[in-house]
Order: structure tokens, then C-alpha cells, then sequence
């Protein structure tokens, strides 16, 4: 979720520097391109597929799964992090932002975005996939609801009052937008996945490795050690049986499409 264009070129500038360590750090975002690849067979397109539109692709990890999926079928590869788009080999690649896609009405017949819609305003980025989608289109969205990174959100409160996890829409924010785009809401699940580390420093790396710390405010000052001390005694309550520490990723995904 972003404020403003300036905030925007600060999200596109952390996940272009985070391209080159991205697929070693990004184990939840794998897990979760894996339950919505079953949530998308779970709910197919009911067209043919010609072309699909990868809105978000990032370093395109999702393409081998759109391709078993969709074999005959044209893949857009579509990021506005050059960084990202430069990983990305065999499918056409598209540098662009998602709320201002450079495709024509009704050009893709299935779409797929995995974790990138929670950067973007919802009505405008929904009413942009709504445009391309054909009608009788389909599209399946991974997002991240309001419980996500709960745990960190918490254990900064006990340090200041900053805005350290970017705020993150709930479900019923995002039906509406999807409503209001002209798209038919078939499915909304929601499910919890979890980031796990044996200490806060390896644990905010994963988080800041995937370009997903919270940058929408601008740079921040280093925490001092006495707040360092406080964030990493509350983080300490929530470690497992198993020793790991957790983050929590509350993922929201999504089945649309475009009515005929
Ligand atoms: C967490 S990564 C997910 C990448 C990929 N979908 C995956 O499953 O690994 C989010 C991606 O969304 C892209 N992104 C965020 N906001 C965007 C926007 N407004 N327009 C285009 N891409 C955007 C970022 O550059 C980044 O590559």
C-alpha cells in the first residue's frame, strides 16, 4: 500500500536492489505462489487462455508454474522494478507500474499477481486488471491482510510510536475494490504463513531481503541499542517450541473475473 508517487519510487527502488538476493530470501513468498497455484486450478478460467498477464512477476518464479498450467498459452512478465524484470528470460517482459498498465482493453485472458497488489492502491490497481481482462477472464491474486507481521508491529510499539510495518488492507477492502472494477468476486481465502528464523537480526533480514521492509514512510533512523534490547526481549515471547522465531504473513487470495 503506497501514499504517493514518492513512496512509490522508494518501493520500486528497494525491490530493484533487492532482485539479486530475492529467490534466496523469499521461502514464504515461494510457499505462497504454491497455494495460489492451487486456488487458481481450484477456480479455472472459463475461455480459452491465450495470454496470461504476470502483474508483479518479480524475478518471474511464478512463470514455470502459469506454463504447466496454461502450455499453449503467451506469458506477460510484468514488474516496474527493472532490477526484478532483468531475472526474467522467455516471456515477454513489460517494466510498468501496475496502476497504469501499457495494455490494451481486454489483450489477456487469465491473470495472476502474487504479493505485489498490497504496494498499490486497490481501486486503482484492480480497475487496471479489470481493463485488460477480457471478458469471461479470470484472475487469481495473492495479497497480505492487516494481521500481517503482527508480531514485529507489536514489539516495535513497546520501542515508539514510528509506523514501522506498512498498514495492509482486510478482505472486505479488497472485494469492494474488486466489486467497483466491475470484477465478480468467486472465492476469498485467507490463510496465515510464517517466516521463521533462529533471531530478530536473520528474521528482519528475510523481511528486508524481499524488499518488503516498511518503506513508505521514507529512511528511518537506526534503532538505538537500548530500543534494540527492548524489540528483541518482546520479540523473544513469541519463539516456538521448535526455537525459530516467527513472522506471520496473513495472505489473502483471491479468485475474479471479468462478467461476459
Ligand atoms: C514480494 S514481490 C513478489 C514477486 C513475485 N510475484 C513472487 O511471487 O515472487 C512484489 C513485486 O511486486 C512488484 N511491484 C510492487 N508494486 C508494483 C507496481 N505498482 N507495479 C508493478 N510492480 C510492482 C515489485 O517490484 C516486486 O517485484
Amino acid at each position: 500500500m503506497t501514499d504517493g508517487p514518492a513512496s512509490k519510487a522508494r518501493v520500486r527502488q528497494a525491490f530493484h536492489r533487492a532482485a539479486e538476493r530475492y529467490d534466496q530470501a523469499a521461502l514464504v513468498q515461494r510457499e505462497i505462489r504454491v497455494r495460489l497455484a492451487a486456488f487458481a486450478a481450484a477456480y479455472p478460467c472459463t475461455r480459452p487462455v491465450r495470454r496470461v498477464l504476470d502483474a508483479g512477476c518479480g524475478t518471474g518464479q511464478a512463470l514455470g508454474l502459469l506454463a504447466a498450467a496454461h502450455p499453449a498459452a503467451e506469458l506477460l512478465a510484468l514488474d516496474f522494478a527493472p532490477g526484478m524484470l532483468a531475472r526474467v528470460a522467455g516471456h515477454p517482459r513489460i517494466c510498468a507500474d501496475l496502476e497504469h498498465l501499457p495494455l490494451a482493453a481486454g489483450c489477456v485472458d487469465a491473470l495472476w499477481s502474487s504479493l505485489a497488489l498490497q504496494w498499490c492502491t486497490p481501486r486503482l490497481a484492480l480497475a487496471e486488471l479489470a481493463r485488460v481482462l477480457h471478458p469471461g477472464g479470470a484472475g487469481w491474486i495473492a495479497t497480505l491482510g492487516p494481521h500481517t507481521l503482527h508480531e514485529l508491529r507489536a514489539a516495535f510499539a513497546t520501542v515508539d510510536a514510528a509506523e514501522h510495518v506498512i498498514p495492509f488492507h482486510p478482505p472486505e477492502h479488497w472485494q469492494a475494490a474488486a466489486g467497483a472494477a466491475g470484477l465478480r468476486v468467486r472465492a476469498l481465502e485467507r490463510t496465515a504463513c510464517a517466516a521463521l528464523a533462529p533471531d530478530l537480526r536473520a528474521l528482519l533480514r528475510s523481511i528486508k531481503a524481499i524488499g518488503a521492509q516498511s518503506v513508505g514512510h521514507g529512511p528511518r533512523a537506526p534503532l538505538g541499542r537500548a530500543a534494540w534490547r527492548r524489540l528483541e526481549a518482546d520479540y523473544e515471547n513469541r519463539r516456538r517450541s521448535d526455537g525459530l522465531l516467527p513472522a506471520t504473513y496473513d495472505v489473502i487470495l483471491l479468485a475474479v473475473e471479468r462478467p461476459q
